[in-house]
This record gives C-alpha cells, structure tokens and sequence, in this order.
C-alpha cells in the first residue's frame, strides 16, 4: 500500500545554523513521539551536508528543493541530482509553483529533472496545482491531469517511484486552504488519470501529498479523505512544534 508522508519544503527560509538547529529539533521530537507517516524535511541546497549529519535518514529523510536539468557542465550557479544525491539527500521537490511562475519550468524541463533525478536514485516529489483564474473559469482538472501527464514518458517502474503534491496555487502561503472536500476531488481526479495510464495498483501505491497552509489545525481533516496521503508543508514547516503537529495529525 501507499505511504503516508508529511514533507517539510523550508523554501528559501533559514541560515545553515539556524536549518541545522531546525533539523535537530525535528530529530529530537520524532524519536521521542510515535508517528504513523514517513517524514521529510526538503532544505536549501547549502543545508544538505550538514543537516544530513544530524539527522538519522532511517527516521527523518532529507531533500532538495530542486535540481538542474542537465546531468554536468557549464552551467553555472545549477546543483545537479548527482550532486543532490552526493550529500546524502534521497528525495527532491520538483516543479513547485514557484519554480513553474518564477523561474519558467515546464513541462519540457520538468521531464529532464524526473529522469535525472531517478537516475540519480532521488524521489521526485512532483508537484502540480492550478492557478486562482483556473479554478475559478472550471479548468482545474485539465490544468492539473495536463501536469501530471508530462511524466508518462517514464515507463511503469519509473513512474512507481514518483510522490505526486497537488498544490492549489491559490491556497500556497495564503493562509487560504483548499477544503478537505476540495483535495479529496482533486486527489481522485489524480489517481484516475495515473489508473489511466498506468493501472489501478499504480495508481493505488501512489501517494499523493496535498499543499497549501496545511496547519496543525487542519491537517487531521484534510488526512482523513482517502486520497490524501499526507502534506508538502511550506511555513508550518518552520516551526518544528508546528510540523510536528502536521506529522501527529496521522496519530
Ligand atoms: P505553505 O506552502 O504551506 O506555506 O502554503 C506549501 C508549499 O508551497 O509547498
């Protein structure tokens, strides 16, 4: 069956001393605190090293926020997924929002990022979301079932190895969540267009993490729909007594 998981994308938040201090604190309240979901923390590439050297993996995991979209070379001021995965990181976030609005990624360079990625034994956490205009002329599942459709060049297996978050543009840093009623939709929407293309026990071993000012408060109702399988959490993961709480809403 398909992993809970409750991923922390620190975005660009926190110096190296204050990211490891984070790290730490997190470490220490999940080894004292049952918790019924894998757990991840996505840091600014320079945190990488360090934290991974306070934090046990087998108990927290650790990733990026991005890659490159090309394997070496000149290309100046990138990080590559072979350089992600040499600090010891196992999962990277791609294709956030923010990437997608502010520094042009798409579809096309999406698809170069997932293939180095797997190459390079990362988990993509791929993320996909519409935009306020979207949502609101109706064209929410297409934007979104449009998105996800540019990872089925990868074969089955390749694909199995995905995390999809469905990440309402509108509802990111808003303060404004999509309801649970709303994820739960869209998640299922999700999870037919993969069945779609891959077959229902792909679809099904899928998780598919929902983003968006995921709080402590909300968290246990937007994990209780069938299709949430848990959070990507932006500025509730800077706190760690509020991500803690995210992680024990799977409690
Ligand atoms: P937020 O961000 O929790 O601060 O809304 C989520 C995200 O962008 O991943």
């Amino acid at each position: 069956m398909r992993k809970n998981i409750v991923a922390g994308n620190w975005k660009m938040n926190t110096t190296v001393q204050e990211g490891v201090s984070l790290a730490g604190e997190v470490m220490a309240a999940l080894k004292s605190t049952a918790h019924n979901c894998d757990v991840v923390i996505c840091t600014p590439f320079t945190h990488l090293v360090p934290v991974a050297g306070v934090i046990d993996q087998n108990i927290l995991g650790l990733g990026a926020e991005n890659c490159a979209d090309h394997t070496s070379g000149a290309y100046t001021g990138e990080v590559s997924a072979q350089m992600v995965a040499s600090t010891g990181a196992n999962y990277v976030i791609l294709g956030h929002s923010e990437r997608r609005q502010y520094y042009g990624e798409n579809n096309e360079t999406l698809k170069a990022k997932t293939r180095l990625a797997l190459d390079n034994n990362l988990t993509p956490i791929f993320c996909v979301g519409e935009v306020l205009e979207e949502r609101e002329n109706g064209t929410y599942n297409d934007v979104v079932k449009a998105q996800v459709e540019a990872l089925f060049d990868l074969s089955a297996d390749d694909f199995s190895k995905i995390v999809i978050a469905y990440e309402p543009v509108w509802a990111i840093g808003t303060g404004k969540t999509a309801t649970a009623d709303q994820a739960q939709d869209m998640h299922a929407h999700i999870r037919q267009v993969i069945a779609d293309k891959y077959g229902k026990e792909i679809a099904e071993n899928t998780s598919i993490l929902y983003g968006g000012s995921c709080k402590p408060g909300n968290a246990r109702e937007l994990f209780a729909k069938p299709d949430v399988d848990g959070g990507l959490i932006g500025g509730a993961a800077l706190k760690a007594a509020d991500f803690m709480g995210i992680v024990e809403a799977f409690n």
